[in-house]
């Protein structure tokens, strides 16, 4: 049954897609984005950059894994830079780059002992400074990883902290007494909370007798966000990032900023028969309700957000965008991270709801699809499937028979979907998770503490793959982590003189994503809504004709036959899996195993 829906984004929509439309009748004739004059760029060119976010496609760099300039085995800023024209083609907006601050690496990067810096191994203010002015004429915008919800054990504030009760950093994490503590017993960690990484969330602390509060590894102190001092060192350090140029930042593990003040218990996670489930460090798993997704985020992200929309670069105009890692249960809860038009939060929380739904399953992805549509008022989704933290789409999704088919549909759901689209380096050339096979060479801590069940996340953090070359054109020393065997296949320079590779159907789709204004912006409508082996959809937009968009998630072929209301049956093809015959009309569209068919409507 057709889809009909009554969008309340329609009517803002509608005024934004003249002034889109005009933008792409200025780009399709230069082929290219041009930059605007920082002198007096015209209404339209400002309105569109400004508007750059809600269609951008997002890049993550995992900087140690990118490029190595120097020979040292680990990616750097300098071969961030050599890779930019490759990023440039491949059609990105934005990359984010993971931390590259300095730190002890025990979270490789994610535990910081200072934020204004970059790390030696990743390069200088300098190299981060041209790489932004190079990615900038490029069109590319970098944005920065923020970790707020933690330092390392070795920042300055945290030395400070632990150095004893007196001092003035010590309220600026979060110290307990043990339970039951005597002059010479420490006593029990204050509550039974566990690190996300293992094992309880207190570490005892010897010379000022008090446990500290760590979400993550014990190296990574969680600060203490009721502390004032806190929340305006943090408006420094995103003010100091945004004068050098950055379009914005992806807040990490934001919705554990804040823990219950009355430090209650977690509940204890039973399965069905009752018994408590286990998890894969061996403790009882908790049901996380008193250390995640508390509501003191929400004015800490309105302080931020008014803190970074004072700045605007005239070399780069646009607005400056905040990225949320947003694990949450339900679009009910990801739908407050956006805040209000008075208050707003976020512009781009992570729908991690669609994205890592990890199974072929068609009225789960149709459903999370359309409450991601229907149900954020005028706010843009940000849809993901892959990260640094989670094993690769091919892990998830994948068959083993047909993965680059089941990639290719992964992708479509991806940029064919309304709003904007972020995707993890490697994912275009169908990178594999290749975790370690022995205990001994696992670089996560995670991997070693859960071994064998938890192997860690190297398994998607492997170097990049460029060419055949040896260590597939990423490094000329020793790689920091093995490439993987798939590398002498599955490589840049393979795929990119292979007009059938999934590097072209990424290349195409996002191009697709930029230059049609129907894909760039159009409503999404669900169609044939009860197919349980094709999804369907359609994208609309006042103006332009309409797209419509089917996979098959099946490894069978399926015929579908769609209707869009208001349109005759007329369809050409826009994009479809290599290979597979044109439709006469919408009545019959043939899909092959994991088929992939995208069509304009007459
Ligand atoms: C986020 C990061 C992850 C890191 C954790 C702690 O989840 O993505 O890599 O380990 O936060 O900072
Ligand atoms: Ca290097």
């Amino acid at each position: 049954m057709p889809g009909t829906k009554s969008s309340p984004k329609s009517f803002a929509r509608s005024i934004a897609v003249v002034a889109l439309f005009l933008a792409f009748v200025a780009l399709s004739a230069g082929g290219q984005p041009q930059p605007a004059k920082p002198t007096a760029p015209s209404a339209t060119a400002t309105a569109d950059r400004r508007d750059w976010w809600k269609n951008a496609v997002i890049y993550e760099i995992y900087p140690r894994s990118f490029q190595d300039s120097n020979g040292d085995g680990i990616g750097d800023l300098n071969g961030i830079d050599e890779r930019l024209d490759y990023l440039k083609d491949l059609g990105v907006d934005a990359i984010w780059l993971s931390p590259v601050y300095p730190s002890p690496l025990v979270d490789f990067g994610y535990d910081i002992s200072d934020y204004e810096a970059i790390d030696p191994k990743y390069g200088t203010l300098a190299d981060f400074d041209r790489l932004v002015a190079q990615a900038n004429k490029r069109h590319i915008r970098v944005i920065m990883d923020m970790v707020m919800n933690h330092t390392s054990d070795k920042h300055k504030w945290f030395i400070e902290s632990r150095s004893s009760r007196s001092n003035p950093y010590r309220d600026w994490f979060v110290w307990r007494d043990g339970k039951g503590e005597t002059a010479t017993n420490k006593g029990a960690p204050p509550n039974n909370w566990q690190s996300y990484f293992g094992h309880s969330a207190w570490q005892w602390d010897e010379k000022t007798r008090q446990y500290y509060y760590h979400k993550f590894y014990i190296q990574q102190p969680d600060l203490n966000w009721d502390n004032p001092k806190v929340h305006d060192a943090f408006k420094d350090v995103v003010g100091f990032w945004l004068k050098r140029g950055v379009s914005g930042f992806r807040f990490d593990a934001i919705t554990t900023l804040y823990e219950d003040p009355h430090l209650t218990d977690e509940g204890i996670v039973k399965d069905e028969d009752g018994n408590r489930k286990i998890n894969a460090y061996g403790d009882p798993q908790l049901d996380d309700t008193k250390t995640n997704n508390l509501p003191g985020v929400h004015p800490v992200m309105q302080e931020m957000r008014a803190t970074m929309d004072k700045f605007n670069s005239p070399a780069f105009p646009g607005t400056r965008v905040l990225i949320g890692e947003t694990y949450l249960p339900n679009i009910g809860e990801l739908v407050k991270q956006y805040g209000t038009p008075d208050k707003p939060e976020f512009q781009l929380p992570m729908d991690t709801q669609v994205g890592f739904i990890n199974k072929l399953d068609v009225a789960a992805f149709r459903a999370k699809l359309n409450d991601v549509e229907t149900k954020i008022g005028d706010n843009t989704p940000l849809l993901v499937f892959d990260n640094h933290d989670n094993p690769r789409i091919d892990a998830r999704y994948g068959d083993g028979m047909h993965n680059v088919d089941i990639e290719r549909v992964l992708a479509t759901i991806l940029f064919l979907s309304r709003g904007a689209a972020l995707f993890y380096y490697g994912d275009e050339i169908g990178m594999k998770t290749t975790p370690p096979t022995r205990k001994e060479d696992v670089k996560d801590p995670i991997g070693v503490t859960g071994w064998p069940k938890e192997k860690g996340r190297d398994g998607e953090r492997t170097p990049m793959q460029w060419d055949v070359r040896p260590n597939a054109g990423f490094t000329k020393g020793i790689p920091w982590l093995p490439i993987p065997p798939s590398a002498a296949k599955d490589n840049v320079e393979i795929e990119k003189s292979n007009a059938n590779s999934l590097f072209a159907w990424y290349q195409r789709l996002i191009r697709m994503k930029k230059t049609n204004p129907t894909v760039a912006q159009g409503d999404n409508t669900m169609l044939d809504t009860a197919n349980t082996k094709v999804l369907s959809w359609m994208r609309q937009t006042p103006g332009a004709p309409a797209v419509v968009v089917s996979v098959n998630f099946t490894a069978d072929p399926q015929t579908v036959s769609l209707s869009v209301p208001g349109a005759g049956s007329k369809v050409t093809t826009l994009l479809k899996t290599p290979g597979s015959a044109d439709p006469a009309s919408l009545d019959k569209i043939n899909l092959g195993p994991f088929g992939v068919y995208i069509g304009q409507v007459q």
